[in-house]
């Protein structure tokens, strides 16, 4: 079957923009089917490293096709500059190489005041969102008042639809929150503007994906953030708002069931949050720095959007079960197992225990796991270097060890492992 997709296995950052930058080698079509600009995809090739929050980091190889499916909301700021440094980094990006869907929907500064103005009423029960305008933009397209792409072919509908939307926002902006409202006109004028220029990528990507697929097309769906920040598979109400789960890939982009070949789910060799909400595993001082990074190599634990520390903790094998469940992954890639090296110990969560009772699988998903204890079991630890291995055979015993505990503990097949940054720092597993 021609479709691939790669979803994230955590809460997002696995590192999956890498994973998506080595299958896109074999595809021929690259399609992101979720969020926004409130995801981060880091790729590193040579010298270069691109950050890419919007496009599908596949569409850097030349031969590849990329899609923006009707799952995503577009911020057209961020696509354009996307655009633009691409193609100053010699990456062609026009609209025979990028299609972007009319069903896909807009945000607008409406909505990224919006995000502002809820993080801060909500004070100390705050999601921690990136305020790029995520949830008010999926919250107007469920009310059945957002604005699709498809209304900007034509610019008189739009400019009526921009009118009243930031008419709608100012009057929640100010009368809710006691905000500033946004210059109804100037912000119409500006989007009038984009809606010119994203007029040729506007397309009909499921059609164009379904037709790729029967001509026996490869098609690599990229998710972005993961499974436990999906909006009804994640630690509800600290989630984004809309499904990184491989049913979020069909969905966001038009394709059937019938198509799906591999769902790959990545996730780091231990564990990462940003913003607030449950984790379990979550190790605090000098462990948290070992993990974390001091933030002077790129790979340390830092946003790509926002720059905040992440929380860093053990590897959850809780958690990753159930993602092998809700997504029905084939495989698991396992990304920055070299950060473990040199570790006196490595820890992995096995289960849980609440009022004396302990339980490896969670009963009501995993919103409510606050107060639960981790159950930890040690593996011998290693202190070879691991960044210059590529075979499976010269890994250290003690870390075959350990991904043959998770491929164990979780019933898939462990594929891959990343060893470093750099695009040839794999080791691939037969
Ligand atoms: P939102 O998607 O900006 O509404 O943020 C909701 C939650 O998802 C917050 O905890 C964010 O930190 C988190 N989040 C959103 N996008 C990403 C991502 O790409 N990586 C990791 N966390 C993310």
């Amino acid at each position: 079957m021609p479709l691939d997709i790669i979803v994230g296995a955590q809460w997002g950052d696995e590192g999956k923009g890498r994973m998506v930058d080595l299958l896109s080698a074999q595809a021929d079509y690259v399609a992101r089917f979720n969020g926004g600009d409130n995801a981060g995809h880091t790729v590193t090739v040579g010298d270069r490293t691109f950050k890419l929050h919007l496009i599908p980091s596949g569409i850097i190889h030349p031969h590849t096709i990329g899609a923006i499916g009707n799952g995503v909301v577009i911020n057209p700021v961020t696509l354009f500059s996307e655009i633009d440094s691409l193609r100053s980094a010699g990456v062609e990006v026009n609209p025979a190489r990028l299609a972007v869907s009319y069903a896909a929907h807009l945000i607008t500064p409406g909505h990224r005041a919006l995000d502002a103005a809820q993080e801060a009423a909500r004070g100390r029960g705050a999601i921690g969102t990136t305020l790029r305008g995520i949830g008010p933009a999926y919250s107007d397209k469920v009310a059945r008042s957002g604005i699709r792409l498809g209304q900007m072919l034509d610019l008189e509908v739009f400019r009526e639809a921009m009118l009243s939307h930031i008419q709608a926002v100012n009057q929640r902006l100010t009368g809710l929150y006691a905000t500033e409202p946004l210059d109804v006109q100037t912000v119409t004028q500006e989007y009038l503007d984009f809606a010119r220029q994203l007029q040729p990528y506007i397309q009909d990507v499921s059609w164009m994906l379904n037709e790729a697929v029967k001509g026996g097309r490869r098609v690599l769906a990229e998710g972005a953030q993961g499974t436990l920040l999906d909006l009804d598979h994640g630690t509800y109400p600290f989630v984004t708002s809309s499904y990184p789960t491989a049913a979020g890939a069909l969905m966001g982009l038009g394709l059937g069931v019938g198509c799906v070949e591999r769902v790959i789910g990545v996730t780091k060799a231990f564990q990462t949050r940003v913003g607030a909400g449950p984790f379990p595993s979550e190790v605090f001082g000098e462990a948290a720095v070992r993990l974390r990074g001091t933030g002077e190599h790129p790979w340390d634990e830092f946003g790509t959007t926002t720059g905040r520390p992440r929380r860093v903790g053990w590897l959850d094998m809780v958690l990753l079960r159930y993602a092998v469940r809700v997504n029905g992954l084939t495989e698991l890639a396992i990304t920055k197992l070299d950060i473990l090296t040199d570790l006196e110990r490595v820890k992995i969560c096995v289960a849980y225990r609440q009022a004396n009772q302990v339980f490896e699988n969670l009963r009501f998903g995993p919103g409510d796991i606050a107060d639960f204890e981790p159950v930890y079991e040690e593996l011998p630890a290693w202190q070879e270097d691991l960044r210059h291995v590529r075979s499976w055979e010269h890994l250290p015993l003690a870390a075959r060890t350990y991904i043959l505990r998770i491929e164990e503990l979780c019933g898939v097949p462990v594929r891959l492992t990343s060893v470093g940054p750099e695009r040839d720092q794999v080791v691939e597993i037969a």
